[in-house]
């Protein structure tokens, strides 16, 4: 039970938002921060709501330009519960004294509990357990519930409950200079079974969202006596219900809402779905039970089980939590994409970047249906990507680098650097790798569930696209016999230009043109897997002829790869050229070094001039692809790669890494796994504490990193237990591992559910579940027959 829940012991209000974001609660649909409901948005306290897919475009002038960011919308606070004595102050805590505090995020059950208590300037004691649900099997349904007792008083009291629709998006300083007011419309309104409600709409999308909500003060189970008195301000609702508490009594207060949208499907109008859903929700102990049931049956999917670690286990715990809690069965067949932070704040606008590429591995091998939901939002944004390439002049479908709502490029033109305070161009848009990121995340997706319908409807055509795409980027250097791609962005954002030149692009980075060979390769092989009627329709509709598939061949065995020297794979053209950078004397002059790229322009020098990267980029193909993966995609393009390059690159490049993403710690753990297995788990180890310790220095209050959470559950399945999704079947080849002696986990291959456990040099493998009463999985070297529900166990001597 200890390692399911995070504890903080004291009320400290400078952690406050950073423990807000790691105490959010969601369920796919809806998220709120960890925030204190008795207060609104103050210096310490954030209460932060989002609705996934809520996004809201606006204009702001800038430095001399008017530029248009989608925001990740702050819609109305539903927490807002407080109370007083009639004749006293409002509960707050960074007023009154706090006599104890204690704050738990329990995941097993997903609710955030805080227990305290507090004393007021007349001396009143007063102890409150507040606990409060996101619920995971009601999708609409939030709830709270206060258990209150006056320690040392009776009397008069006053318990407040509101919705309250006055907020803006204020969670992330560098954006306050833009726009940031998103609701309006604003409507309140009381029906005579004293539900209170509020609805409004975001300005420019005109999402309507409607909370409803009821209130209850409970004593020994039976409703106490209380009048109750409503407010209806602008853009807020509150009820004030006044009753007498005796010294010593236990009271519940409980507050139970339902939100609905206009983005819902199967529903008349949001308000009259919310009162009713509030008219039917029961106690908060039902919503509770139905909740942690809904809970029990994702952790025993999704549970890693570390035996002799308390602190890894935790914090792999809550990086599978808030997974979970963002991408959870609720996003099934809605239309929302993976947003890089979490439905946890307002950093990068929750936007949905190539993140999912370290997010789908988990899912796939436990929840490939909400997978599947996901690889949707991008089928469903490719005419968007298909005009936009046209708008490039080129062919096929360009999916952009940040995309939100409608699937056009969010991605920002400017952007502050709070060091400098200076708004300066970002060309980071420039990444095009994203769309080899989806063409790879739906092989994947098809390699893991065998999914052959999904193949050839939507994943055939957006693959086959992005192929064209690529194809129609390719520059053919006749001299060299080669093709190149110019003009980009490759995954490391410290590069966008080279140096002194005022126009951004990059010229062959080897990661985009390695991926570009790869996703023609197969482009391919899919149009042979795929029904001979549907390849036939497939290619008249993305006009495909003959010579377009020739062109694929040539280019996948064609296309450049620039090397430095012997093996060393150069990041892109002309990086070789650029100066070393003093690490020694940055790390001694600055505390944290992260952040390059604004560490640099506050002394208006420019990364683009040094051999120094924010993260992982040539290294990124040693952790999609397995060492013969890679010798086979190299050896078609004519160049030789095997351990000894792998090695040299890595070494390379890691002196070259400052880690200002956190997704380049988990590209590190996994690449060094084979290699250096003491420094693998360092990295693995950062990774871990991201957000838990913000090693960031304040980027975490801003939301959580779900690339880096998930790819640590993924380094624990595919790197340290080293399962592989073959064509053919599942391989089970665990490293040898000096920091984890017990371990467990289950996965999903092809609707299989397969148990595996390590204890010490023990391999434990299980075939639990499956429509076959046979199934063959590779073991280290061999395969194996395994029979539905007998244990099989191999010594990893
Ligand atoms: C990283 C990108 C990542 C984005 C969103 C950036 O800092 O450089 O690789 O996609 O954050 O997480």
């Amino acid at each position: 039970m200890k390692k399911f829940s995070i504890v903080y012991k004291n009320w400290n209000p400078k952690e406050q938002n950073h423990r807000e974001a790691i105490c959010t609660l969601g369920n796919g649909y809806i998220a709120t921060r960890g925030a204190a409901e008795e207060s609104g948005n103050t210096e310490y306290n954030y209460p932060g709501t989002y609705l996934a897919g809520g996004f809201n475009r606006a204009k702001t002038e800038i430095s001399g330009r008017t530029i248009e960011n989608e925001d990740f919308v702050n819609f109305p606070n539903w927490l807002c519960l407080n109370f007083r004595p009639t004749d006293g102050e409002w509960l707050d805590l960074e007023r009154f004294k706090v006599l104890e505090y204690r704050q738990t995020l329990n995941m097993k059950k997903g609710v955030l509990e805080r227990n305290f208590r507090v004393e007021d300037a007349e001396g009143r004691k007063t102890h409150i357990h507040s606990c409060r649900l996101v619920s995971m099997h009601k999708k609409h349904m939030v709830g709270l519930q206060w258990i209150f007792r006056p320690e040392n008083w009776s009397g008069k009291v006053e318990f407040l409950s509101a919705l309250d629709g006055n907020v803006i998006n204020d969670n992330v300083a560098r954006y306050r200079d833009l726009e940031s007011h998103h609701l309006v419309s604003h409507r309140t309104d009381l029906s005579q079974d004293q539900i209170i409600q509020l609805s409004v709409q975001t300005k420019q999308s005109k999402i309507t969202m409607a909370q409803a909500a009821s209130a209850v003060i409970l004593h020994k189970g039976k409703p106490l006596p209380a009048d109750i008195e409503t407010h209806q301000d602008e853009g807020r609702i509150s009820q004030v219900f006044s009753t007498e508490v005796k010294e010593g009594n236990e009271y519940a207060v409980e507050k139970t809402v339902a939100i609905y949208t206009s983005r819902d499907v199967a529903i008349s109008e949001p308000m009259q779905e919310a009162c009713k859903s509030v008219r039917r929700a029961g106690s908060f102990a039902e919503m509770l039970r139905e909740h942690t049931l809904a809970f029990e049956t994702l952790w025993h999917r999704a549970d890693i089980k570390l035996v002799d670690d308390d602190k890894n286990q935790l914090l792999l715990r809550l990086h599978t939590f808030h997974i979970l809690q963002t991408v959870s069965p609720n996003v099934i067949g809605v239309d929302v994409g993976v947003p890089a932070r979490g439905l946890h704040g307002e950093a990068y606008r929750g936007h949905i970047f190539w993140d999912e590429l370290f997010v789908f591995p988990f899912l796939n091998l436990r929840f490939p249906e909400i997978t599947r939901s996901l690889l949707m939002y991008r089928y469903h944004r490719i005419d968007e990507a298909r005009y936009a390439a046209k708008e490039e002049g080129k062919r096929g479908a360009m999916f952009p680098w940040q995309s939100g709502s409608n699937g056009r490029s969010e991605s920002q033109v400017l952007h502050l650097n709070p060091e400098s305070g200076r708004w300066i161009a970002d060309n980071t848009y420039l990444q095009r790798h994203v769309n080899s990121a989806i063409a790879y995340n739906i092989w994947n997706y098809f390699l893991t569930t065998g999914d052959r319908k999904f193949l050839s409807f939507f994943g055939a055509e957006m693959f086959l696209s992005i192929a064209a795409f690529w194809a129609s980027m390719v520059i053919y250097n006749a001299e060299e016999d080669r093709y190149e791609i110019h003009g980009i962005v490759g995954p490391d954002e410290y590069h966008t230009a080279y140096p002194g030149s005022e126009e951004p692009g990059l010229k062959n980075n080897a990661y985009t043109n390695v991926m570009t060979a790869w996703v023609m390769q197969k482009a391919l092989e899919i149009l042979e897997i795929i029904d001979t009627r549907r390849k036939e329709e497939l290619l008249q509709l993305l006009e495909i002829n003959d010579m377009e598939i020739l062109l694929w061949k040539e280019i996948s065995h064609k296309m450049y790869v620039p090397f430095i020297k012997e093996g060393i794979i150069n990041q892109f053209e002309g990086y070789e050229k650029l100066d070393e950078f003093p690490w020694d004397e940055y790390r001694e002059k600055y505390d944290d070094i992260h952040r390059l790229d604004r560490v640099l322009e506050n002394e208006n020098k420019d990364p683009n001039n040094y051999k120094a990267s924010k993260q992982a980029d040539v290294l990124m193909l040693f952790y999609l692809f397995s060492v013969d993966e890679l010798h086979l995609i190299f050896k078609k393009l004519g160049h030789e790669v095997n351990e000894d390059v792998i090695v040299k690159n890595i070494e390379y490049y890691r002196k070259r890494t400052s880690h200002g993403s956190t997704l380049s710690r988990v590209v590190f753990s996994w690449i060094l796994l084979k290699y250096n297995q003491l420094q693998s788990w360092q990295n693995f180890e950062k990774v871990l504490v991201s957000d838990f310790e913000d090693i960031q220095g304040g980027t975490t209050a801003e939301g959580i990193h779900l690339g880096a959470m998930a790819g640590s559950l993924d380094l624990v399945q595919r790197g340290f237990l080293g399962l592989e999704v073959g064509e053919e079947t599942l391989w089970i080849n665990p490293h040898k591992l000096d920091h984890i002696k017990e371990m467990s986990l289950k996965v999903n291959f092809r609707s299989h559910w397969v148990l595996v456990s390590i204890s010490g040099r023990n391999l434990k493998i299980v075939f639990e579940e499956g429509h076959k009463d046979k199934l063959k999985i590779g073991v280290v070297n061999d395969i194996c027959e395994f029979h539905k529900g007998i244990p099989r166990e191999f010594s990893l001597a």
